[in-house]
């Protein structure tokens, strides 16, 4: 067993919450009118307001010291200098370093990993331009228009909710667009709307070994061949970026326009790399490097910002005290923002696949909570859909709001009411979710209700919303691409710290290998290679019920 639970800041921190599970935040915000105040910071061009959180300055003192307790810093440093934390891939965890503008060196295996990090960031950059100048033309000589980009995981979800997320920022003349689902539908779909002559296939896969996007660049390229390109086009509409460039140019690559990367970079992590190159093209290498740029301003508050005034360290122990004393199962994120609705799916990679986790570093069983369950979508959406149940279910689900005080259409009067409207769902969800209704409040509105006293009780039981649901509120200027690193690497570093107090190994992913050797499995039994008799009852009943709808 891990020593976690026998330390005495996690001793303290269970006696305080049988102690705050019996107060309310309303009594908090009265008892102290500063609170809002005390209980929020900025940094990094990011406003966090964590006052609407059920706790008590004694309960904040105990996490800061669980994170002394668990050297939660000296592993930050590991990281940051190159040491190989990831120690069941024997890698080092580096994707600070692609975005490390303090001209110090990165040292990797005795080497300093700045040198290649610049000169791949040169290809990015130049790429993008001879693209978007008309330099770089397609097998007929015109320009590119569409940039397909096929990858899956970190490989899509980054390059996707970054570029959709800062829309306002993309560069007229070239659209590009996503594919990351192995089925044939998705590719379909986006091969309908290309012309051969002026599409740019991006393949982007870190290990080159993963099934869906290996097949669906072979559809990409049967799809040219067939619209007018010739092998020897390829090289125009086809680029790769990987860290194993030989499979790459064995694939059928060529060298050249193999946008290499670190294997130091975590699939999740990667966006920062040439993984990037979609958003290069989409916005132009300028926004792409602001957003390596805001995501620095974050590392460096990370690194400098004492514990109580460090913003990752915050969130990460919020959420422990949320995950770990007060029983909840999962985290909520509402972005009250259309273009930053693909955050949530983002962040549920990087904390799923970094924390879903229940072995330690040193190979023990924990005998405590792990990786929540991220979720969440757009503001106002959720408000018509799921907000029921965190107002009056018996789960906490604590939640992080966010929301740009600025957006790009402020010029008409209409455009200000929604912006205002926007505004005031957010902050009414969160004031809402903090003060509840009490059953008195409800039996009192209903005191004109002709009802009998006994059906006023009852509906009155209906209508009571408990509040205490817990919400920080995370506020920006405007989403600019250097916000928008931040934020990322604000939840980036928040999943760090969330993992070392836990004892765990946040930079592999095992569990995801299991389904992927079962999967190649099931393919060769329906494609005839392997007996089905090596599957289970139900696997071969439904593999043979698939088989027969060909037939
Ligand atoms: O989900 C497993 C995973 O390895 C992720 O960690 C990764 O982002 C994704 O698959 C894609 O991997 P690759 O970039 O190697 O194709």
């Amino acid at each position: 067993m891990d020593k976690l639970k026998k330390s005495n800041a996690w001793i303290t921190l269970e006696h305080h919450a049988a102690l705050v599970r019996r107060y309310h935040m309303r009594d908090m915000f009265e008892a102290d009118p500063n609170r809002a105040e005390k209980y929020s910071l900025s940094a990094a061009g990011l406003y966090l307001d964590y006052s609407k959180n059920l706790v008590t300055q004694e309960v904040l003192d105990n996490l800061f010291e669980l994170i002394n307790e668990r050297g939660v810093l000296d592993k930050a440093k590991a990281m940051f200098s190159g040491e190989k934390i990831n120690v069941t891939e024997n890698r080092a965890v580096l994707h600070t370093a692609l975005r490390n503008f303090s001209k110090q060196p990165v040292m990797f295996d005795g080497k300093d990993v700045m040198p290649e990090i610049k000169q791949t960031l040169d290809k990015v950059k130049s790429f993008t331009e001879s693209v978007h100048s008309g330099k770089h033309l397609g097998f007929t000589n015109k320009p590119i228009t569409k940039v397909v980009s096929i990858g899956i995981g970190g490989s899509f979800l980054g390059p996707k909710i970054v570029t959709e997320a800062l829309k306002p920022y993309k560069k007229d003349g070239v659209e590009v667009v996503f594919v990351a689902n192995v089925d044939g539908c998705h590719i379909m779909d986006v091969l309908k709307s290309c012309d051969s002559e002026q599409t740019l296939f991006v393949m982007s896969s870190k290990s080159f070994s993963t099934q869906e996007t290996l097949q669906n660049t072979l559809s990409a390229k049967a799809w040219f061949l067939n619209h007018g390109g010739t092998q020897e086009d390829i090289g125009k509409h086809f680029v790769a970026v990987s860290s194993n460039v030989d499979a790459a140019v064995k694939f059928g690559m060529k060298a050249e326009n193999v946008f290499p990367m670190g294997d130091w970079v975590g699939g999740r992590y990667s966006l920062w790399s040439a993984i990037g190159l979609p958003i290069s093209l989409a916005l132009g290498f300028k926004n792409f490097e602001s957003l390596l740029k805001g995501a620095y301003d974050m590392d460096k508050h990370f690194v400098e910002a004492p514990a109580e005034e460090n913003m990752p360290i915050i969130l990460a122990m919020l959420g422990i005290w949320y995950r770990n004393f007060m029983d909840a199962q999962s985290h909520a994120l509402l972005p009250y923002y259309h273009y930053l609705r693909g955050f949530p799916a983002y962040v549920q990679q990087l904390d799923m696949e970094s924390n879903g986790k229940s072995t330690t570093l040193n190979g023990r069983t924990v005998d405590y909570g792990t990786g929540p369950i991220i979720w969440g979508s757009e503001g106002t959406n959720g408000q018509h859909s799921f907000y029921q149940l965190i107002h009056q279910s018996n789960l906490t689900i604590p939640a992080d709001f966010m929301f740009p005080l600025k957006v790009p259409y402020l010029k008409t009067t209409e455009q200000v009411k929604h912006h205002q409207m926007l505004a005031s769902n957010c902050f009414g969800q969160t004031q809402a979710l903090m003060q509840g209704k009490s059953f008195e409040d409800c039996y009192n509105d209903l005191a004109e209700s002709g009802l009998s006293d006994e059906a006023r009780r009852e509906l009155a039981a209906h209508k009571t919303m408990p509040g205490n649901n817990p919400s920080n509120t995370i506020l920006f200027d405007e989403l600019s691409p250097a916000k928008l690193g931040a934020l990322i690497a604000l939840y980036e570093h928040k999943v760090f710290v969330q993992g070392a107090v836990w004892g765990l190994n946040s930079f592999d992913q095992w569990g995801v290998e299991l389904g992927k050797e079962l999967g190649n499995q099931v393919l060769d039994m329906i494609q005839g290679n392997m007996p089905l008799e090596k599957a289970d009852a139900s696997t071969q009943s439904l593999i043979s019920k698939f088989s027969k709808s060909f037939k």
